[in-house]
């Protein structure tokens, strides 16, 4: 591995150029005044800044790298393409190998009769393409009605102008134009249910709430049910019982709605399964991929769907699927993703991921003694830890979160809230920390060891002791 190293000239231009050239993606306004971080290098679970500094990255980059940062031989077998050729895009009859190659491992290892692809750039317009090709479906098999979509509060599925529009946070929407058409079911998060009611108790109110929704709209008006079966690190990982998930396939199936799932954040291996779907034994109709798939080394977006459903765009002229993307399945960014698969298999990450995820729950149960620790939940390598305090902690909201409650929690500031507290501390000791206000995510790579993880509870455990002698909290 090699470290750039930078003079400290250079580094007050390349941190002043961010300033005045990039308009970041997500940025926080107060935080970027504090410290613009730099990253020059990487090696496993590790990054290094621009200073030099080595530093634990317990975010994965994004929930992306999967085998982990520097891995060379990914970079070679793009090298050895690039020597024939770099790229020709998947467009009217034309295809390279590498795009044929990927679709048919994603065939082998994708859940039950998922088994075409259709490739693009990233999970947002992934989830876009699955909705669109759930409407166009029904277009032409002669249900043209069936345009809108349901979705669920509290899961985000992505930027676009059509995935916001499906994105269970108000806050995200209220600048994009509205789109009609999408509907909100219930979120499921059995710790701070919507209803008020307790698991199993409650006999699932919130899969009855959503069949409601279905009839009081018309089953035949809806085109297609979006939802991550584990929502992501914005909602904070909250495990839904096995029937709810079953009951909506079953939803689905009794009122010819198509099922789009969401693992964009939770497939390939994170959850201790190839995709999320297989812990809870369901095959959605549409499986939106990303992130993981090339573990970050291209960017790459996939809809795996079923052929019954494909061929419906296959049936002569005038039915094929309309739409497509330049870049969409870049042949250089199949590659990285064969290889990335590869590693995946010779290294067995999938059963790495659900053993540590194992050892997660364990230690995991060690910081239930803090006062301040809620709620714990998630799968594999997918984990929060929400915090509570019922002292004033001098939450202080931010310019960039206006006056509104809820955004808050979107911003990753919220300067003066514990996690961005003990989010700080973790960063000033050398450990990259996700926080989303009071909600501290932990989504490691699947290379993380066993030893590695040990330090990160360490870090834990330690950021959370000052932020309680700092806050005073009990
Ligand atoms: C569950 C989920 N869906 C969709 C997206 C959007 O993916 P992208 O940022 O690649 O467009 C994300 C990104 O974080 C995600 O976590």
């Amino acid at each position: 591995m090699i470290i750039p190293k930078y003079s400290k000239k250079e580094i007050a231009h390349l941190q002043e150029a961010v300033h005045e050239k990039i308009l970041g993606s997500w940025s926080c306004n107060a935080d970027l005044d504090k410290e613009v971080k730099i990253f020059t290098a990487g090696e496993g679970c590790w990054l290094y800044d621009i200073h030099g500094r080595k530093i634990l990255d317990t975010f994965s980059s994004l929930i992306t790298t999967a085998v982990g940062h520097g891995r060379i031989e990914i970079g070679e077998a793009m090298l050895v393409q690039m020597k024939s050729l770099e790229f020709f895009p998947i467009y009217h009859d034309g295809f390279t190998v590498p795009q044929i190659k990927l679709a048919e491992k994603l065939a082998e290892i994708a859940p039950g009769d998922l088994e075409v692809t259709c490739f693009v750039n990233s999970g947002s317009e992934a989830n876009e393409f699955a909705i669109k090709m759930a409407r166009q479906y029904f277009w032409q098999t002669g249900q043209p009605n069936r345009t809108k979509v349901i979705a669920r509060r509290g899961s985000y599925h992505g930027t676009t102008i059509g995935t916001t529009a499906v994105t269970g946070f108000a806050t995200l929407r209220t600048v994009s134009t509205p789109v009609p058409g999408c509907l909100f079911a219930p979120q499921v998060k059995c710790s701070q249910c919507e209803f008020g009611l307790k698991y199993p108790s409650c006999k699932l109110c919130c899969l009855k709430g959503l069949e409601k929704l279905i009839q009081s709209e018309g089953p035949d008006t809806i085109a297609a049910i979006i939802m991550d079966p584990l929502p992501g690190s914005d909602s904070g990982y909250p495990l839904a019982p096995k029937e709810y998930i079953q009951g909506v396939r079953r939803l689905c199936d009794k009122y010819g709605i198509l099922l789009i799932f969401d693992e964009v954040q939770t497939g390939f291996g994170k959850t201790g399964y190839w995709f999320a779907c297989e812990y809870y034994g369901v095959v959605p109709d549409f499986l939106v991929a990303s992130k993981a798939i090339t573990s970050g080394y291209q960017p790459l977006g996939a809809v795996i769907t079923k052929k019954r459903i494909a061929d419906v765009f296959k049936q002569g002229p005038g039915s094929e699927f309309r739409s497509g993307s330049t870049y969409g399945g870049h042949t250089l960014a199949c590659v990285a993703a064969l290889k990335n698969l590869e590693i995946f298999e010779r290294e067995h990450l999938v059963e790495h991921a659900r053993d540590l995820g194992k050892y997660i729950t364990k230690r995991f149960k060690e910081l239930k003694k803090y006062s301040i620790v809620d709620t714990i939940s998630g799968l594999g390598t997918l984990w929060a830890i929400e915090l509570k305090s019922d002292k004033p902690i001098g939450i202080r909201i931010h310019d960039c979160c206006g006056e509104i409650p809820e955004s808050a929690r979107r911003c990753a500031e919220c300067a003066g809230s514990i996690g961005a507290w003990i989010r700080n501390w973790c960063w000033e000791n050398g450990m990259i920390l996700r926080n989303n206000g009071n909600m501290l995510v932990i989504a490691p790579a699947l290379v993380m060891t066993y030893e590695k993880f040990d330090m990160v509870m360490d870090f834990l455990h330690q950021g959370i002791q000052a932020a309680m002698k700092h806050f005073k909290i009990k």
